[in-house]
């Protein structure tokens, strides 16, 4: 396995913030990853099974929230790799995983997914990735699962969860700053088509595009209101998530000339004291066929 942990410099990439390093945007993703954890019921809620994965792969790491609580929630887990392209976010996951004493177990890697994953074919028994539409274009999907089919042993799961990017709510000026985001996304190429399940829509045709067997899906409504941790946390988010994301929207759509006056009237509007909103996500997995015919090695 090829570690880059000589290289400094961040790669230049597609995913949608580009500044990663400002602490305003690493405290937006540990909101973001302890939320989404928490409102899916945990790291691997639905399957029937997680005592049953001995080596995981986690694509697009970020902080390593996931993998590392996984690590904790598993303690069977032999090996956790996580994957991200930035430097930064690999020497951030890595540094936490030390502070909890789980290094001997997990690790993180620098490495452009999009090139390839730098593992042998057969090696892991779970693939993981959520919210990959931040970087991934429609285009790009096919390399990617085809790697993922390729690193996934046989009978191991591939596991996917995306986000509709649209929420429900109370709010309007929140309602109006979700369709800019979605017509940038869907110009961008993240999405596939325009409306808010531009990728979710899609992730289990993807699998079984790619090979993958026994293909179920999963769908989440996390729930917001004021005055409660989440509805918390999901406030905090939008509020830094809306003025990170200006760059990109600026790239890739119209940006109204009273944008900012809109994203303060949602953080009004988000203080309500009746403000709610739903988000939902869909976690889509499959296994890979215990009948590979194709001429690759088997790593046990
Ligand atoms: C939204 S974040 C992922 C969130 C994380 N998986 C979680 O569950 O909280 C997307 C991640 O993909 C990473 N990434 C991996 N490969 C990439 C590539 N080729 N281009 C851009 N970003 C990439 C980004 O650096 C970023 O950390």
């Amino acid at each position: 396995m090829a570690t880059h942990d000589n290289q400094h410099r961040e790669h230049p990439s597609t995913y949608f913030v580009q500044d990663r390093s400002n602490q305003e945007e690493l405290a937006r993703l540990q909101i973001l990853g302890q939320m989404f954890t928490t409102g899916m019921g945990g790291v691997l809620s639905e399957q029937p099974d997680p005592t049953i994965f001995r080596r995981v792969l986690d694509v697009g790491c970020l902080t390593g929230e996931w993998l590392i609580q996984t690590a904790k929630t598993y303690p069977g887990i032999s090996l956790l790799v996580g994957v991200d392209i930035s430097n930064k976010m690999v020497k951030y996951a890595q540094a936490q995983a030390e502070a909890q004493q789980i290094s001997d177990r997990v690790q993180f890697v620098q490495m452009d997914p999009l090139r390839m994953l730098e593992f042998p074919h057969n090696y892991f028994d779970l693939v993981n990735q959520r919210f990959a539409v931040s970087y991934l274009r429609a285009w790009d999907w096919p390399k990617l699962l085809s790697e993922f089919q390729r690193v996934t042993r046989r009978g191991g799961v591939i596991r996917l969860t995306e986000t509709n990017f649209m929420v429900e709510t109370t709010s309007p000026a929140l309602t109006r700053l979700h369709q800019i985001l979605l017509q940038a996304l869907y110009r961008a190429g993240n999405h596939f088509t325009p409306d808010g399940d531009g990728v979710i829509s899609q992730l289990a045709r993807l699998l079984h595009q790619h090979g993958a067997q026994n293909v179920q899906t999963h769908t989440r409504t996390l729930q917001f209101r004021s005055g409660t941790i989440e509805g918390q946390h999901f406030y905090e988010e939008k509020k830094l998530f809306f003025r990170t994301i200006l760059p990109f929207l600026r790239k890739w759509t119209r940006v109204p000339d009273d944008y900012e006056m809109i994203r303060q009237q949602m953080v009004v509007e988000m203080q309500q004291p009746d403000f709610w909103a739903t988000w939902n996500l869909l976690t889509a997995w499959g296994t890979k066929s215990i009948r590979d015919s194709s001429q690759t090695p088997v790593c046990d």
